[in-house]
């Protein structure tokens, strides 16, 4: 079941896409070498309970830690961890902030240091095709339609997208129907409708696109050992166009 949300909660999404925007411009000016994703975890969950606001992830379906910390050749879903970042690494953190039950979800890659340039290019088109897809949240279009824009662009690019994440709308919930593929035709799938927020969150391989699961349950992997980058926003279907909640 879709659910339509007001424009009182959709201003309340805002207020803790903004908490969240403003986390990701912190963590972007810490990241450097021999820092650790334990670190920048600890960073962001006092962060964002200074901001009055709650990490959603912590605790959701077990997950232990109010961030995903994914390094390299890891998706999404990696635990924080102990082992400092090295110059040369790609890191996506992603989060998820409540405020006042109200959600906003975004994810964003970094470069640790100076990074290769096949590693930079992977970057600048994961968050290129997050605004192809975000092009394509307009009253009317279909959910097929942001995600062949998505999968044309990232393909076009030589880049692979991932099938086994998508995402999501989002409100008091983190992950609502429908779901966003990131993959597939055009003019398919729910019609979008003012009123709808969704996430869109692609993630794209230097390799296949083909995942694996480490034994921890979570951690996501390319099966090739390729790099992988992510990008997401959280964005309201306005009767403007589509409206970024977690713009930084
Ligand atoms: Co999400």
């Amino acid at each position: 079941m879709i659910i339509i949300k007001t424009p009182e909660q959709i201003k309340k999404m805002k207020i803790a896409g903004e908490i969240l925007a403003d986390c990701h411009k912190e963590i972007a000016s810490i990241i450097k070498p021999g820092i650790t994703t334990e670190e920048i975890n600890a960073f962001a969950e006092t962060y964002i309970l200074k901001r009055g606001a709650i990490p959603e992830q912590k605790g959701y379906h077990g997950y232990p830690f109010a961030t995903c910390a994914s390094v390299n050749d890891v998706i999404c879903h990696g635990f924080p961890n102990k082992v400092p970042l090295k110059n040369g690494d790609i890191v996506t953190i992603d989060m998820v902030v409540n405020l006042d039950g109200w959600l906003a979800d975004s994810a964003w890659s970094y470069a640790v240091g100076t990074i290769s340039n096949e590693a930079k290019k992977l970057l600048e088109i994961t968050e290129a095709a997050l605004y192809k897809g975000i092009e394509q949240a307009v009253i009317g279009n279909r959910v097929g339609d942001i995600s062949h824009a998505i999968q044309t662009f990232a393909e076009e690019q030589g880049f692979s997208v991932v099938r086994d994440f998508v995402g999501h709308a989002i409100g008091s919930n983190m992950h609502e129907d429908p779901q966003i593929p990131h993959f597939g035709p055009p003019n398919v799938g729910k019609r979008l409708k003012e009123g709808m927020v969704i996430t869109i969150e692609p993630m794209l391989n230097i390799g296949m696109y083909h995942a694996k699961i480490d034994l921890d349950g979570w951690t996501a992997r390319t099966v090739d050992g390729s790099l992988s980058a992510q990008y997401e926003h959280t964005l309201a279907i306005t009767a403007n166009g589509p409206e970024i909640l977690t713009k930084q």
